[in-house]
């Protein structure tokens, strides 16, 4: 389940990490002999897949096979993956040069920063035609791309002119009414019943699990009450300093998104109150210059027709719920008023920007283009209006289309889609021809301040019902385009995961064909090529102490070539929990019994992370060691020590280059010393009375006069003192020495005024200065400039292990906060209702409480900064999804099973339930 801004933590910690290589790479200059031999990255020949030479004579099926089922193919290369994994997402001891870590880094992983023309040129689209006549390339005419993380943030909000409200104006690429796709008719399939067939349980059991259920209830009723007081009708109670904040446009985020757990969980009075609430939004207005698409679907459309569902639909008397979903919905319809018919993502609802054409991004996040469908077909199941399934029909055939094209990896879609609708290449090629075309037909005086395609206002288009090209005047039209499907978008290599921002669009493939009873084969085909892909690429078993059976799903990154160029990322993410949920329902509903034991792992892995930190709760997000071979796998100590410190091998020789070093200082210090105790001899024989101050300190030069040796080098060292760490740590008090948490440097730890210096340098922008650092204690000339000792591979494991209170079998956790996100009770709650297995309720349970002890506030809950320490810190955010789904999951697991019963109900990405269709004979 994405959540746009549940991501920025990781934008966060890689600023960090990034921040510290520049730290460490400061400190490490100072032994470039040393540092030079030593190497940060393992060959690029370790990035080559093993299945290269198996997929030319096995085939594609079998490799998927060996994929998933036994890893034992990779074994040889293991080491060498380890040592590149880890070495780029840990600091290594010495980095020789920082430019090269980044460069390789952006080079295997991140877009290019987009230049001044790119951004400029996403403001075009802003429509000021005066910049885009400036604009030199791509006519695409485009909303500014938005990049994860910015979704819910209040910081892109523009001033909103007072009084400015959304406005109903004519579609300019409407879908003639022929066209419109309509809801799959026919009789609903008889669908496999996806849930457990449940005894009748005890007396003993029915207590134990009703005494839980009320203690989550009792959580809500805290949360709930909290918001009310303090927060109603905004989006979020910020639960420790109780007040509230607005990141989701200001319509009472927390209030929709939880209608359908109040209702649920039997807060009838509650519910009603909060419909009164419900009735004051107006969302024509917004606090966001731009609406969030996605968000908003899941969150309050999906919020508003799964209350209107749960609460009896049409019977159960609440229209006011459904009014609202409309009234939003026709508010989002607008962002699907595009040549291609697919969505903007970041809608300026504001009159003047929302009258206007414009097109899809060219970086869209696959998982909130692909994450409308069931909010949209479920309204117009509800309105028996099709123009609302048309809406998102078209996007699910763009990906079917995508999916028989193909991909990198063949199945799955990247994180970023150019949804357009414009081939550039094809548009570059057919420019020249054009434009003499137009210079011919109009001569070349007419056509003002030519300059390629941007002439502001005459432009030639195709007029989607005759096909005919022709010229349009004025600013309703937009540059013209070659039309294509959906295809890779952004920059550099393609990532495929089931992580944050690609994760709901496949979960709600299955679930849309349960929405549909059946009656579209297109979510069933995608789903199984999804479920295909993701075993033979993505699931791999990890390696952990007592040796469990766990699944996770790793992110791999391509640049096309997968079977030579894919690189594998074997992250653990709190956002990936869900897909346990996916595999298990999808094995049931499509008969794949394998893909239900999956789903059991992949639950089982998330689990497994819950239970490995001193809180009990997961972490955002780690990164753990794969195992060799999936079938026999076996903790090895060595080998997970190995992969904490990517460069183990070279430590023994880091050492003795540092005693080498370390001698032949001594020695030329030694040398020193005796030269000028020479030289002083021979000057005190010239000239006896300069011979020594009265103090009996060694004489200044006086000015003018050439400085003596020995002040030359302290003029150099002043430059290496501020860098240094301090000499001679060994000598000073432990207390006064700490380890730099990434480098294992030890080095002494001082107050910040000293820190302040120009050379210890300003941090980037936007970032704290770090505490960490390195100036000495004392900067006298008599300090010895050795650096420090490098540390041994136990030293420096024990030292990250220690540090980073890393738990056992993981590699590193490179976000540490819990946000009160659901993904992993998600899987357990399908697991239990699919198993009919009581472990999953007494697992659920270990989570529950673990999650309440650390983030329960006086007035509700909070997201806590580090799972790794009890000492936690709580981070005063209570996002929407904790009373919409979190506490409604827990809530689920120690219900009756046939409350929302999966085979009655299927569940959005917000963990809203909508109705199924019913069989005609029952299920
Ligand atoms: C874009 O156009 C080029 C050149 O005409 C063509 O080779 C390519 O297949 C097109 N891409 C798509 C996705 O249609
Ligand atoms: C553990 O891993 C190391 C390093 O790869 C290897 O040499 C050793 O044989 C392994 N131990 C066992 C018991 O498999």
């Amino acid at each position: 389940m994405f959540r746009l801004r549940r991501y920025r933590y990781y934008v966060f910690f890689a600023a960090i990490v990034v921040f510290l290589l520049y730290r460490v790479a400061q400190n490490s200059e100072q032994w470039e002999t040393v540092s030079a031999s030593f190497p940060h990255r393992a060959p690029p020949s370790s990035s080559k897949s093993p299945s290269t030479s198996k997929s030319g004579t096995n085939g594609a099926n079998s490799q998927a096979q060996t994929r998933f089922t036994g890893f034992s193919s990779e074994e040889d290369d293991l080491p060498q993956r380890i040592l590149d994994h880890a070495s780029k997402d840990n600091a290594p001891v010495k980095v020789p040069d920082l430019k090269n870590i980044q460069q390789a880094n952006d080079d295997d992983f991140d877009p290019p920063p987009k230049s001044n023309t790119a951004v400029k040129e996403a403001g075009v689209l802003a429509y000021d035609h005066d910049e885009a006549a400036k604009a030199t390339t791509a006519p695409v005419i485009n909303v500014p791309d938005k990049n994860v993380g910015q979704g819910a943030k209040d910081s892109d909000d523009q001033p909103v002119k007072p009084g400015a409200h959304w406005e109903k104006t004519p579609e300019h690429f409407p879908v003639p009414e022929s066209e419109i796709i309509p809801l799959p008719a026919g009789k609903p399939k008889k669908i496999p019943t996806i849930q457990y067939a449940f005894e009748k349980e005890t007396p003993e059991a029915r207590e134990k699990r009703e005494a839980r259920q009320q203690q989550v209830k009792a959580e809500m009723e805290r949360g709930w009450a909290g918001y009310w007081q303090y927060a109603r009708g905004h989006d979020e109670l910020t639960p420790v300093s109780k007040k509230f904040r607005d990141p989701f446009c200001g319509w009472a985020a927390t209030l929709v998104d939880s209608l359908d757990t109040l209702w649920i969980m039997g807060m009838e009075d509650e519910f009603k109150a909060a419909l009164v609430e419900v009735e004051k939004i107006d969302f024509s207005v917004g606090k966001r210059a731009e609406i969030p698409v996605f968000e908003t679907t899941i969150r309050y459309l999906g919020g508003l027709i799964a209350a209107y569902d749960v609460s009896g639909g049409k019977s159960g008397g609440y229209g006011i719920l459904l009014e609202k979903a409309i009234e939003l919905a026709e508010i989002l319809m607008g962002v699907f008023d595009t040549p291609n018919r697919m969505p903007v993502l970041y809608y300026n609802w504001k009159p003047q920007y929302a009258s206007k054409p414009k097109r899809a991004a060219s970086n869209a996040g696959v998982a909130e283009l692909g994450s409308l469908a069931m909010e949209f077909t479920r309204l117009a199941q509800i309105t028996k209006e099709n123009k609302y399934y048309d809406a998102v029909a078209r996007i699910t055939d763009a990906f079917y289309e995508w999916q028989e094209r193909g991909t990198s990896l063949s199945g799955i879609f990247p994180e970023h889609v150019d949804a357009t609708g414009c081939n550039r290449t094809a548009q570059n090629e057919l420019e020249a021809a054009q434009n003499a075309a137009e210079i011919e037909a109009y001569g070349e005086t007419d056509i003002v301040k030519r300059s390629g395609k941007s002439t502001p206002n005459i432009k030639k288009q195709k007029n989607p019902k005759t096909g005919e090209v022709e010229l349009v005047v004025g600013e309703s039209s937009l540059p013209e385009c070659v039309s294509q499907g959906l295809t890779s978008g952004g920059w550099g290599a393609e990532q495929y995961s089931m992580g944050g921002s690609q994760d709901s669009t496949y979960e709600y493939f299955p679930k849309q064909w349960l929405l549909l009873g059946g009656l579209e084969p297109k979510y069933k085909e995608l789903h199984l090529k999804v479920s295909e892909a993701v075993k033979k690429w993505l699931l791999f078993r990890p390696m952990v102490p007592d040796d469990r059976d766990i699944l996770f799903s790793a992110k791999v990154t391509t640049h096309g070539e997968p079977e030579i160029d894919a690189k594998t990322q074997y992250e653990v993410t709190h956002l990936t929990c869900f897909v346990g949920g996916m595999f298990g329902m999808g094995g049931k509903i499509f008969e794949v019994p394998a893909d239900v034991e999956i789903g059991e792992k992949l639950t089982e892995g998330c689990v497994w992370a819950y239970e490995s930190t001193a809180t009990g709760i997961m972490p955002e997000g780690a990164h753990v060691l794969p195992c060799p071979d999936a079938k026999d796998c076996h903790w090895n100590q060595t080998l997970y020590e190995q992969a904490l410190d990517p460069s183990w091998e070279h430590r023994d020789e880091q050492i003795q280059k540092y005693y080498d070093q370390k001698a032949k200082a001594k020695a030329a210090k030694e040398r020193e010393r005796e030269m000028e105790r020479e030289r002083e001899e021979e000057e005190s024989a010239q000239d006896p009375a300069w011979a020594t101050s009265r103090t009996g300190q060694p004489k200044k030069p006086t000015l003018g006069e050439r400085p003596s040796r020995g002040s030359q080098v302290d003029d150099d060292g002043a430059r290496v003192q501020k860098r240094a760490a301090v000499p001679g740590i060994g000598d000073l008090e432990d207390d006064l020495i700490e380890r730099d948490p990434i480098t294992g440097i030890k080095k002494a730890k001082f107050s910040t005024a000293g820190a302040e210096d120009a050379e210890d340098s300003d941090p980037a922008p936007g970032f704290k200065k770090s505490t960490i650092s390195q100036v000495p204690l004392h900067e006298d000339e008599d300090t010895e400039k050795d650096p420090l000792r490098p540390l041994s591979h136990e030293e420096y494991v024990a030292n990250r292990i220690a540090n980073e209170k890393l738990p056992a079998g993981f590699v590193d956790v490179n976000s540490k906060a819990y946000i009160l996100r659901p993904e992993a009770i998600e899987s357990v709650w399908y697991m239990y209702r699919i198993t009919g297995d009581k472990k999953w309720q007494d697992k659920g349970w270990k989570m529950f409480e673990s999650i309440v002890q650390h983030t329960a506030t006086e007035i509700g809950s909070s997201a806590i900064d580090n799972v790794l320490t009890t000492k936690t810190t709580q981070l005063n955010e209570m996002e929407s999804f904790w009373t919409a789904e979190t506490l409604k999951y827990f809530y689920l697991l120690y219900s009756e099973p046939n409350l929302i019963s999966l085979d009655s109900w299927v569940l959005n990405t917000e963990a809203h339930p909508f109705k199924r269709p019913k069989a005609p004979f029952g299920v």
